[in-house]
């Protein structure tokens, strides 16, 4: 080796040489050939985010060049402080768009110094993209020039709003720093608010740079308030003294609520130790970053560099914007190699001698490209997905975060699709859901693991006031009684359930009851006026028989009514047992009775017709038969006829008759039984109208509402007079309408039942009930406990608990009968019985149909007669004279048995021929008892020929029978009844 020849090595050294040479040369002609594109960033670089900013920046486009090297384009950095200044970021972007006609600005560092200098990006078509201004009201200068590289903070007030839903606070205080970050997003948070049904009460604001002094006086009026739940969306060196004066205040305790936006959580890792352990139980939201091995190692890799830069550095840790701000660094790189951006000068503006400097920069030829391929950028970076649409990030999950001890929790992801769950599941496709149950357990403040209820007493007073009217008309409901030392006693209906009601709370609630009363111990005003102590805010809450209605609900919040609602009437009750006489017409009407008095007449007529041809009991004289038509039909009323009836198709008809008979007179006895017993009481008045047109007088309870509702159902202000209690009331009624007392009283139901449990015997509840709300307790409108209350009111009014107060204080109301028994008892009417005289009807009809073909039959040879004298007329005449005659073919007359005790009819028999001259009659076999022709009677007696003999024979006998002639042979004698 020693021995090599020295040429060998100084050509291999030329070579080497001249290879490096080569190489150097093609490097600098490489190197040479990128442009270099001329960028500003404007930060504070004071500050340590911005500091980080610009490091993530410059370790961004170093680590992207070393892998992309074929890049044509380079960025240069040129670094401006904005020294936490408004006029210092405007300031550094005009000299570097003037001076230095930088192609993009990185920047602006807060959302506080954006506006102007959007506005002069835009003007100079030089995009402006920040990764650190996150107010949303930015977004709205809608310049093509603006990019946001990072969220803005709109985008997670829906994850806060499914928090406040979760936990079902109703009210929400935000508290927020007094400039264009803290504002900002105040009208998307109170929209998102409202879609959950909570309200902001109030607005908490800071200014940006309050002192001590101002923060604690902030928050001594906020303890003064009832809200305890707060979004707390501010700068984090704000919010450290803000949470630490409020630690020292006593406000991170439990029954307090915090919550944070991510503008503060973003940066928890960064605040001081003791800031962070004010903060406990304070829960926060903020966006979801995937952990990628690429996040990773760039964290190694940025701590180390950090390291080298500042070796005293603290922990400065890594945070979200130092993500956008390289992503936001890769993002313009990527985007001037494709827009192929050159170094072109600016295109001058047209400057006049008289103009400022302000105006006097031209306009970025590669502008319009550049926004375009920015805007079209996509890649993976640290953040996730970059990829800008209306040129802002678009949100991720979010996640919750709860602070305990050193660092925070995550609790729970919010997404948009799901809402709130316990892990970040991106399969999931359930629905949208707020339950509390998927966020983890929670430490709130004051180290309590059960949340908050969101709302308090205010602090300033210790108990609830619960005003209560004096009412001494019905001290029953609440009772108010006053000591010797001036201390009142209360009691009473409304406030044991009040008390239970508070009991079934599923949190305590101190409270205390002050009258409603001047110092002389009177009712200072109506119940109107108690109400609106609450509205005032003289009481926190009124208890009591306080109706709801509307007019008073425009004021104050009502909870649900604990109580039977209504307004109804009651009147005296009147007996009129003596003054009726014809209160035996009363149980059926007047149709019915006419009915009836006509189907009676029909039924008597109808049975005459079918039976006087045959039955002796319905012949005679015609007067008598027409009396007979009415005794029959009258008599059967009470089945106390003595004519036998004889033929089956009158038995039918009657038979069918009884049963309505029967039915008819039991009904009447039934009905006049009722009204002679209960009808005795009825109510002096049933209607409210009636009233009014007698212009009668109506008593109303001294400062009640009905007083106006009774104006405007019409009554003259005249006619109604004011009561003070169930005895006055009492009395009123006693004097009567005439002389200076009431006829009636309309008055809210309970009172009146406690009223009628005293004089039920003499009073009752009539008419219509006019819908009200009942009783309910009074609270301000929006107050937070109400819904808490109305649902503790069900849950006693459903109880045994229930009862038990009612009997206590209202007594039994089962003592008094129904009033609504009372005035019940109607006349019967046509239409309980159209049916059975219908049923009487056809067989009636049909009896005397059949009994017509009959009659007709039977004397079809009258009918049918050819004779030519006989004309229609006579015929009718016939066979009217056979229909008014006896049926002689009726079994009734020929009956041979006597019956004792039978009546004995005169009947006048003419011998019409007899082939003797004489012949006797016996006595024995014919008993005749007064020949009336010819004077005392005999034995016998000779008869001459066609003489009339008159005599009397024995009913129900044939005549043939009763002939007996003496002399041998059988006389040939004809025998006609006249
Ligand atoms: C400058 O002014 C001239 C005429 O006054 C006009 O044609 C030109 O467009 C202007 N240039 C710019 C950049 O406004
Ligand atoms: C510039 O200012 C002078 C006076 O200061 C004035 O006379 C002249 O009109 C101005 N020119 C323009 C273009 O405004
Ligand atoms: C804020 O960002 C979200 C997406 O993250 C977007 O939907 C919303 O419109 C933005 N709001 C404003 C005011 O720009």
């Amino acid at each position: 080796m020693e021995n090599k020849p020295p040429s060998l090595d100084t050509l291999s050294f030329l070579i080497f040489i001249l290879s490096f040479n080569i190489f150097t040369i093609n490097r600098a002609m490489a190197q040479k050939a990128t442009i270099r594109v001329k960028v500003g960033v404007v930060l504070d670089m004071d500050h340590y985010v911005g500091q980080m900013g610009l490091d993530c920046i410059s370790i961004a486009l170093s680590d992207f060049y070393a892998t992309h090297d074929y890049y044509k384009t380079r960025l240069v950095l040129n670094n401006r402080n904005s020294n936490r200044d408004v006029v210092g970021a405007a300031a550094a972007a005009l000299d570097l768009l003037k001076n230095v006609e930088v192609q993009a600005i990185i920047g602006p560092f807060s959302s506080v110094q954006a506006n102007f200098m959007i506005n002069l990006g835009d003007k100079a078509h030089v995009p402006i993209i920040t990764f650190s201004a996150t107010s949303p009201s930015l977004s709205s200068f809608r310049s093509p020039y603006f990019i946001r590289a990072a969220l803005n903070d709109s985008s997670q007030v829906q994850a806060i709003s499914a928090i406040i839903q979760a936990f079902g606070w109703r009210k929400v205080v935000p508290i927020y720093v007094d400039n264009e970050f803290g504002e900002g997003i105040i009208p998307f948070l109170t929209d998102a608010l409202e879609k959950v049904n909570a309200r902001v009460p109030y607005r908490s604001v800071i200014p940006s740079l309050a002192t001590d002094d101002h923060i604690i006086a902030e928050l001594y009026k906020l303890m003064t308030m009832q809200t305890r739940v707060f979004i707390v969306h501010m700068m984090p060196t704000l919010a450290s003294r803000l949470f630490t004066k409020a630690k020292q205040l006593g406000m991170m305790s439990q029954e307090y609520a915090w919550i944070i936006t991510d503008g503060i959580t973003n940066e928890l890792n960064s605040l001081d130790r003791s800031v962070m352990e004010s903060m406990l139980g304070v829960i926060g939201v903020q966006p979801y970053i995937p952990k990628t091995e690429q996040l990773q190692n760039f964290t190694i890799r940025y701590e180390k560099k950090l390291l080298q830069n500042n070796p005293t550095a603290l922990s400065l840790n890594l945070n979200i914007f130092g993500l956008w701000a390289y992503d936001s660094a890769i993002a313009l790189a990527m985007a001037v190699e494709k827009a192929r951006v050159t170094n072109a000068a600016f295109l001058k503006a047209n400057i006049s001698r008289n103009s400022t400097d302000l105006d006097g920069f031209g306009v970025s030829s590669a502008g319009p490209g550049l926004i375009r391929a920015l805007s079209t950028t996509a890649f993976r970076g640290l953040f996730g997905k970059f990829k800008l649409i209306d040129g802002q990030l678009q949100s991720p999950p979010y996640q919750i975060v709860n602070v305990i001890g050193p660092g925070a929790r995550v609790v729970g992801y919010w997404t948009k699709e799901n809402g709130i769950v316990r892990e970040l599941n991106f399969a999931n496709t359930n629905t949208y859901s707020t339950s509390k149950s998927n966020i983890g357990s929670i430490i709130w403040p004051g180290d309590k693991t059960s949340p908050p209820k969101g709302w308090m007493i205010p602090t300033n007073r210790k108990k609830l006031r619960v005003g209560i009217p004096l009412n001494d008309a019905f001290s029953k409901f609440v009772r108010v009684v006053r000591n010797s030392d001036n201390s009142a006693e209360v009691g009473g209906y409304c406030i044991d359930v009040f008390d239970a009601v508070v009991e079934a709370l599923p949190y305590g609630v101190p409270y205390e009851y002050i009258p409603f009363a001047a110092s002389d111990h009177n009712s200072t005003g109506n119940y109107n006026d108690l109400a609106i102590q609450v509205y005032t805010g003289n009481f926190d809450a009124v208890v009591g028989d306080i109706t709801i209605i509307a007019n008073r609900s425009q004021y104050v919040d009502f909870t649900l009514p604990y109580t039977e609602s209504g307004v109804s009437m009651v009147v005296p009750i009147k007996d009129d047992k003596s003054k009726n006489a014809w209160i035996f017409l009363r149980p059926l009407t007047w149709e019915l009775w006419l009915t009836s008095f006509c189907s009676f007449i029909f039924i008597g007529f109808l049975i005459w017709i079918l039976e006087h041809r045959t039955n002796e009991d319905f012949r005679g004289p015609p007067w008598h038969q027409v009396g007979m038509i009415f005794w029959f039909a009258f008599s059967t009323m009470v089945f106390a006829h003595k004519e036998r009836v004889i033929s089956n198709l009158a038995r039918f008809v009657l038979i069918i008759w009884f049963l309505v008979v029967l039915i008819l007179t039991q009904s009447y006895t039934a009905s006049l039984t009722s009204m002679l017993t209960v009808q005795q009481l009825h109510p002096t008045i049933t209607d409210v109208n009636e009233l009014i047109k007698n212009n009668e007088y109506v008593g109303y309870q001294n400062g009640s509402f009905v007083f106006e509702l009774l104006k405007d159902m019409g009554f003259h202000e005249s006619r109604l007079l004011a009561f003070n209690s169930p005895d006055e009331l009492y009395e009123l009624f006693s004097k009567g309408s005439r002389n200076g007392g009431i006829a009636a009283v309309i008055d809210e139901i309970p009172y009146m039942k406690l009223f009628l449990a005293k004089y039920c015997s003499k009073y009752t509840m009539v008419g219509p009930t006019y819908k009200t709300g009942g009783f309910g307790f009074v609270f301000p409108k929006g107050s937070p406990p109400v819904p808490d209350i109305s649902r503790a009111i069900l849950e006693v009014t459903e109880s045994k608990k229930m009862m038990t107060i009612e009997k206590k204080w209202l007594g039994d109301e089962t003592k008094c009968p129904d009033s609504s028994t009372l005035i019940s008892s109607s006349s019967i009417g046509l239409e309980s019985f159209w049916g059975l005289f219908l049923m009487v009807g056809i067989a009636a009809v049909s009896a005397f149909i059949i009994y017509v073909i009959k009659f007709l039959h039977e004397n079809r040879h009258v009918m049918y007669r050819s004779d030519p004298h006989s004309t229609i007329w006579s015929k009718t005449t016939e066979l009217l004279q056979r229909f008014n005659n006896r049926d002689l073919s009726s079994h009734t007359f020929k009956k041979t048995e006597r019956r004792e005790g039978d009546n004995r009819s005169d009947c006048i028999l003419r011998v019409i021929e007899s082939p003797n001259e004489h012949f006797q009659l016996s006595p024995s076999s014919f008993p005749l008892t007064s020949p009336r022709t010819n004077g005392p009677p005999s034995p016998a007696f000779s008869s001459p020929k066609s003489q009339n003999v008159v005599f009397q024979a024995e009913q129900d006998s044939s005549l043939e029978n009763k002939f007996k002639m003496t002399q041998g042979e059988a006389p040939q004698v004809i025998i006609q009844e006249i």
